[in-house]
């Protein structure tokens, strides 16, 4: 299995931090942000990892990331976004790197405390479909929050004003090959973006998404300054990516 770090977009919301560099390059804490993604796809196993960015910055991840060998990986290769088109978007530009592979998708702001080990062991052992995780958060309308009904997930909705659950879509998924497939069959939404969530519904549809709920906390760090200081707070209190 390989592995893809999102890691383009403006960074609008962290400006003026983001209005010299880019916004997955700011510190958490001791470390670059993308540092956290990196090591949580390392600690999982993970030892091909495809970073997409974009932007006047892009050439920066190469100065600071090299060939990957510091995190022991065995290739670290990169891509670039042209514009500002989305999760989705930015995903379409693996398909040549993942090969048929299953994948596993980070966000470059995504942080956690623990590790994914076990739902990447069962997404191993699942003969095909998306798996995502879940989290219990006090700001559901902020995220992908998700519907379920028994132990499925039935619907996803995006930043919804009235959340019916309380359960955000973090930002790891675990896709097979035909995640490319379904990019190519969604249309751009009221942001003008193409919505990794459009992707996921259409697994859903399709009968074939699993979830679990992340053990230990989660955090997105590039939504609000606040946000992102708080994640810097956490991390020096108790750290990340504990295994
Ligand atoms: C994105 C996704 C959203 C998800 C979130 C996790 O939101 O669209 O479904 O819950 O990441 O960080 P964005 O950061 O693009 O607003």
């Amino acid at each position: 299995m390989k592995g893809v770090i999102l890691a383009g977009g403006l960074g609008t919301r962290l400006a003026p931090l983001t209005n010299i560099t880019n916004k997955h390059l700011l510190p958490i804490y001791d470390k670059p942000m993308i540092y956290y993604p990196m090591e949580t796809l390392v600690n999982a196993g993970i030892e091909d990892i495809m970073v997409v960015t974009g932007g006047n910055n892009a050439g920066d991840f190469l100065r600071l990331l090299g060939n990957g060998k510091e995190f022991g990986l065995k290739w670290l290769r990169y891509a670039y976004q042209d514009g500002e088109g989305g999760i989705a978007d930015a995903l379409a530009l693996a398909e040549h790197f993942a090969e048929g592979d299953k994948i596993l998708v980070m966000l470059g702001d995504n942080v956690i405390e623990k590790n994914i080990i076990e739902s990447v062991r069962r997404f191993k052992d699942q003969e095909s479909g998306a798996r995502i995780l879940l989290k219990e958060v006090d700001n559901p309308q902020d995220y992908g929050v998700a519907v379920l009904e028994g132990d499925r997930v039935v619907n996803i909705i995006e930043k919804p004003k009235d959340p019916p659950t309380n359960l955000a879509v973090i930002g790891i998924y675990m896709y097979d090959a035909r995640v490319f497939d379904m990019i190519g069959n969604i249309s751009p939404s009221a942001r003008g973006e193409l919505e990794i969530t459009d992707v996921n519904n259409m697994y859903i549809e399709a009968g074939d998404m699993a979830y679990d709920v992340l053990d230990g906390w989660w955090a997105d760090s590039g939504s609000s300054i606040d946000g992102w200081f708080r994640v810097n707070k956490m991390v020096a209190a108790g750290g990340a990516n504990k295994i």
